[in-house]
């Protein structure tokens, strides 16, 4: 397969395009699409050295100039149902465990290489007589507002794979799946072909430039000026420290899952055709953080010079006197009420675009200490008190929410390290 035929795709365009076609033969065009066949990647070492917590992937990821975290360049989301019947056997969590600990061998676990994370669905618990642990909240997904009507992903597992390198997302999924005998030129242990069934595939990225030179897709308009340097299809730069839950914050504290995580992952669809073509920088920094930070003049650009914070404690906390004054309130504003007593948020944000099914859209991965923690800032972010104002309704003027579609929501539970492959509701 030579991606150049006919497609007129230069070498970067081509690489971050892989990564959603996927397989082998993407792969392979990819590789030797590389200068001298493929880069080098650092290669990974004794697993046992690597936190307990699998979210823990903070220390792991460059920081930009201001100190924030900055999220691996390309993702792919492996759903996959568990193959057996009944339940799982020590023989097939051993052959898990095994795989895993193959990856962390053959990449660096950090963005140069490949961070993951595995994640158990409620469904996939339901198999067992026994349930989950009360220091566990992992509900089925449900809606999160009067106007979704999501579908929902109920696939035993979902792998996250995440690096800045589109081939080694695609590599380390195939040699996963066992398509693939070796990662990174290190020959797997085993694979997780014969315990799990692949389910469906999502893919994405974030960063500097990636949306700009992904723009050709439905949902974005053909004259939309997406900023070069944007990180993602809106135009502003987003995960600042102080806008996010840290990593302590987010982690289970007690029980068999102590170390252990929630996960919620959404596939939201986005239609920019007005965020471009109707509205303006100003109209854009209102909707996105709040009016008054467009009437300040507080962000430039996408928001780097925000620093490490977007400023939010500037914002009016009340959301009717924002809608009176202005006609309209910012999605940062409102998340933002449904911080914690210590004025923290409360969830930790992964998200990255996508170009799955030729449609703009947004992976919204966050991590939080309960699901409850997620569902409650979803519902600060539908804005229902601010709509008392005839100014606002629930879609219009109301953050960001009128160019946002929910079209599938899934939660799941991320153990800690030692509970990873396979686990009971009550592992020892
Ligand atoms: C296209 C989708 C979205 C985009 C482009 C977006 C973008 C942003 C931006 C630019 C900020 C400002 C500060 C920062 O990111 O650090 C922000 C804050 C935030 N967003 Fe979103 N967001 C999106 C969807 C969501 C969704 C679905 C949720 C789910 C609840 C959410 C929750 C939050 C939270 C909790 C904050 C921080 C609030 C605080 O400061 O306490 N966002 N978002």
């Amino acid at each position: 397969m030579d991606p150049r035929d006919g497609r007129g795709l230069d070498r970067r365009e081509f690489v971050k395009s892989a990564v959603a076609i996927g397989g082998a033969s993407a792969l392979s065009a990819c590789l030797d699409r590389l200068p001298g066949g493929g880069r080098e990647i650092p290669a990974g070492g004794d697993p046992s050295a690597l936190p307990a917590r699998q979210h823990g992937w903070n220390e792991f990821l460059s920081t930009d100039d201001h100190g924030n975290d900055v999220m691996a360049r390309h993702h792919v989301l492996a759903y996959l149902d568990y193959a057996g019947d009944g339940t799982p056997t020590d023989g097939e969590r051993e052959t898990v465990e095994t795989a895993l600990q193959s990856l962390e061998r053959a990449y660096e676990y950090s963005n140069d290489g490949l961070l993951f994370t595995v994640g158990y669905s409620p469904s996939y618990f339901d198999r067992f007589d026994e349930e989950l642990p009360e220091s566990v909240d992992l509900p089925a997904p449900e809606p999160l507002s009067s106007f979704e009507d999501p579908e929902f992903d109920e696939q035993d597992v979902v792998v996250h794979l995440a690096s800045d390198h589109a081939e080694v997302v695609l590599e380390a999924e195939e040699a996963l799946l066992g398509n693939r005998d070796a990662a990174n030129d290190r020959e797997m242990d085993a694979d997780l072909g014969g315990v799990f069934e692949k389910a469906d595939r999502r893919t994405g990225f974030v960063g500097k430039g990636l949306p700009a030179e992904n723009s050709d897709v439905d949902g974005i308009p053909d004259d939309a000026d997406i900023d070069e340097d944007a990180p993602l299809y809106m135009g502003f730069k987003s995960g600042f420290t102080k806008n996010q839950a840290t990593e302590d914050a987010v982690t289970i504290q007690s029980g068999p899952f102590e170390g252990a995580t929630t996960q919620h992952v959404s596939k939201i669809r986005l239609r920019l055709d007005d965020w471009y073509g109707e509205q303006d920088q100003d109209d854009r920094v209102a909707e996105m953080f709040c009016p008054a930070h467009a009437e300040n003049d507080v962000v430039e650009g996408t928001g780097e010079n925000l620093g490490d914070g977007s400023a939010v404690s500037e914002c009016p906390a009340h959301l009717d006197e924002t809608a009176q004054e202005y006609g309209r309130v910012g999605h940062n504003q409102k998340t933002a009420m449904a911080r914690d007593e210590n004025d923290n948020p409360r969830i930790l944000r992964r998200d990255f675009d996508s170009t799955d099914g030729g449609e703009a859209g947004l992976h919204f991965l966050a991590v939080q200490r309960t699901i409850t923690d997620f569902v409650e800032t979803r519902e600060a972010m539908n804005g229902t008190d601010a709509t008392e104002n005839p100014a606002i309704r629930q879609r219009v003027n109301n953050g960001i929410l009128e160019y946002t579609f929910v079209r599938r929501r899934g939660n799941f539970l991320l153990p800690p390290r030692e509970h990873r492959a396979l686990p009971t509701p009550r592992p020892a």
